[in-house]
């Protein structure tokens, strides 16, 4: 199988000629195929958006559901919540995002281009028109809004740029609702908002996109040791539960003069984009500042009372972070693939190797020939035993081959057909997407044998 580890790599970026998997490829795949279209489209589109298709929202639902099963469902040290989007000033000035949120803006005198600086090599020269660029100027990346009906200062509120305030502000909340004792975790997948100076490389950095960040709780002087931990447990999740390979993802710590406002150690999870290794996760060492600063912003006491050593103390916290978005692009970049089918070039197919747990749709189902109608009927009525299962496609256009090739092009793990001999012995095809073989089975067992699969996938 030719893949995107076959790159060869030149400073950091792949070979354009030895790269099986480009971005252009996989942004014509996503809108051909209904999994990514450009927001608003229809009237020139708007930079930084983006809409997902019908293909798109069923593989982020799988991917949030493969967070949420790993890092809710499958333990009882976290808890889940959902919290406002939008939320009042006195919560950003507490946090330090109304100081800090910044990025360093820099814009050209002439052609009137903006950059982020640290994004540049060169920060006096355009890298548009060569003229000379402006001294960099900090820019609050929070997008502000107005509640109610009067557009005034006391109406100001911002979307939030992070899901993590959210969950600080209901510590108070889950603690006294809930049985949960330290060390414990509060996770949250919902959207968040930043008004990126520069945005690019398809969904990798959006204007609105959303996080799975988990809030992890431990009494100050474990926090080292439960960094370690989350370091270990989310390469196991990337690797594990979403497949990704292993020479594609690394563990990069930060510098110091990289941290946030917020951290003391920051450690980035990095996939090897076609535009180089680049951030796809960040797990943080945020220590006590959130929970402290917003005690000394509200009043409210947000300290932990241990019962077993009869200390109250503020507890530190361990975050893992990660973008839907960016995860979906990662999922997509590692799965794809294109290999030759025959001796002829066009004899080629593209393949998205999924797993099966995260494919859109998990199996078709094709009357060998749509004009047999009691192939049809054979057919229809698998389709319809095996819909409420899972999910499934029906396809009866053109011939069986390029239906194989179209589910393919969007990672079904396996094809149902009915030919002729399923009239006379009740078997059909199933075939496997990825080693393109066909086995037959009979009718009867079919949904337990993909319900079995799945299982294992
Ligand atoms: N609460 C911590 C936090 O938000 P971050 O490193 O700024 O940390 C976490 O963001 C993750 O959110 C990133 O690793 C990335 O996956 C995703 N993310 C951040 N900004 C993004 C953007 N503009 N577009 C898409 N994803 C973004």
């Amino acid at each position: 199988m030719s893949t995107i580890s076959d790159y060869r790599e030149v400073d950091g970026r792949m070979t354009a000629e030895e790269q099986i998997v480009t971005m252009d490829k996989i942004v014509s795949l996503a809108k051909r195929r209904g999994f990514v279209f450009g927001s608003s489209d229809i009237y020139g589109g708007v930079s930084g958006f983006w809409d997902y298709g019908p293909l798109g929202v069923e593989l982020r639902r799988n991917i949030k559901d493969a967070w949420w099963r790993a890092n809710v469902h499958n333990r009882d040290d976290v808890v889940g919540m959902d919290s406002s989007l939008i939320m009042p000033p006195a919560v950003w000035a507490a946090s330090g995002h109304l100081e800090n949120f910044n990025d360093p803006l820099v814009e050209c005198q002439s052609c009137k281009r903006r950059y982020r600086a640290d994004d540049l090599e060169d920060t006096s020269t355009c890298p548009n028109c060569g003229n000379r660029l402006s001294e960099p100027r900090q820019f609050n990346t929070m997008f502000k809004t107005y509640v109610g009906p009067v557009a005034d200062e006391a109406a100001v509120a911002y979307l939030r740029p992070e899901t993590a305030q959210g969950t600080f502000v209901n510590f108070r909340n889950v603690l006294s609702s809930t049985p949960m004792k330290l060390p414990f975790g509060i996770a949250q997948i919902g959207k968040s908002f930043r008004n990126e100076i520069t945005t690019g490389n398809f969904i990798f950095r959006s204007r609105e996109f959303e996080q799975m960040e988990l809030e992890f709780f431990v009494k100050p002087g474990t926090d080292d040791a439960w960094f370690g931990y989350w370091r270990e447990e989310r390469m196991r999740w990337w690797r594990d539960d979403l497949g990704i390979r292993a020479d594609n993802i690394r563990l990069r710590d930060h510098e110091k003069s990289e941290l946030s406002h917020y951290s003391t150690q920051t450690s980035d999870f990095e996939y090897r984009y076609p535009f180089g290794w680049k951030e796809l996760e960040g797990l943080a060492d945020r220590t006590d500042f959130d929970l402290k600063a917003h005690m000394a912003g509200s009043g409210a006491d947000l300290t932990y009372f241990d019962e077993e050593t009869q200390e109250r103390f503020v507890p530190f916290v361990i975050e893992p972070a990660v973008g839907v978005d960016r995860s979906f692009l990662v999922v997509m970049l590692d799965a794809y693939d294109e290999e030759p089918t025959g001796p002829k070039p066009s004899d080629r197919r593209t393949v998205l190797r999924l797993k099966p747990s995260l494919a859109p749709l998990k199996v078709a189902v094709f009357p060998l020939s749509a004009n047999k109608p009691e192939l049809v009927e054979v057919a229809r009525s698998i389709y319809s035993e095996l819909r409420p299962l899972l999910p499934v496609a029906w396809d009866q256009r053109g011939n069986v081959g390029k239906r194989y090739r179209a589910q393919d092009e969007i990672g079904t793990p396996w094809c149902v057909t009915v030919d002729y001999q399923s009239l006379e012995d009740g078997t059909v095809t199933v075939r496997d997407r990825d080693s393109m073989e066909q086995e037959r089975h009979p009718v009867a067992g079919l949904s337990d044998l993909f319900r079995q699969r799945l299982s294992q996938s």
